[in-house]
């Protein structure tokens, strides 16, 4: 089967219930995007499919028809995404552990809503579990994120 990573097509030969995020560890080395929980509990394994937030570790990758996007496709060093910069800025990794999936779940929000609450950050940032505790930092650096993509 062909699958679209990060703007480039693979053809990968597994079976179609591999989850995605042993595709793209383990098949595309890819190892940004972490193993956490493995049943959709912490989302360290979030990446998009056409721009929306899911669950690698329980996403077939057989079910996956759209571009993924992993946290190696979101920016460059050269050039980070709003979030990333804000996420350098505001020094929020501590462990590191969850962080590439914290940084997918907030760029999806961002995404579709440019101008979050802190409700709607501490809403779609629920599944992201952190155990070094960041989430005061995560929400700074998502207000940040949101100012830069806006221009304001
Ligand atoms: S590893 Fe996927 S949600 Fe925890
Ligand atoms: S930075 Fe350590 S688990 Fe989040």
């Amino acid at each position: 089967m062909n699958l679209t990573v990060n703007s480039k097509s693979h053809a990968i030969d597994v079976e179609p219930e591999m989850p995605l995020l042993w595709v793209l560890r383990d098949e595309l080395r890819l190892t940004g995007t972490k193993f956490g929980c493995g049943i959709a509990q912490c989302g360290a394994c979030t990446v998009h499919v056409d721009g929306n937030a899911v669950r690698s570790c329980v996403t077939p990758v057989g079910a996956v028809s759209g571009a993924v996007t992993t946290v190696e496709g979101l920016g460059t060093p050269a050039a980070l995404h709003a979030v990333q910069a804000a996420w350098v800025e505001h020094q929020v990794a501590q462990c590191g552990y969850c962080q590439s999936g914290q940084i997918m779940s907030a760029a999806a929000l961002l995404q579709h809503n440019p101008a979050p609450s802190d409700a709607d950050i501490d809403a779609a940032m629920s599944g992201n579990l952190c155990r070094c505790g960041a989430y005061p930092r995560i929400r700074a650096a998502i207000h940040d994120a949101a100012t830069r993509t806006r221009g304001a």
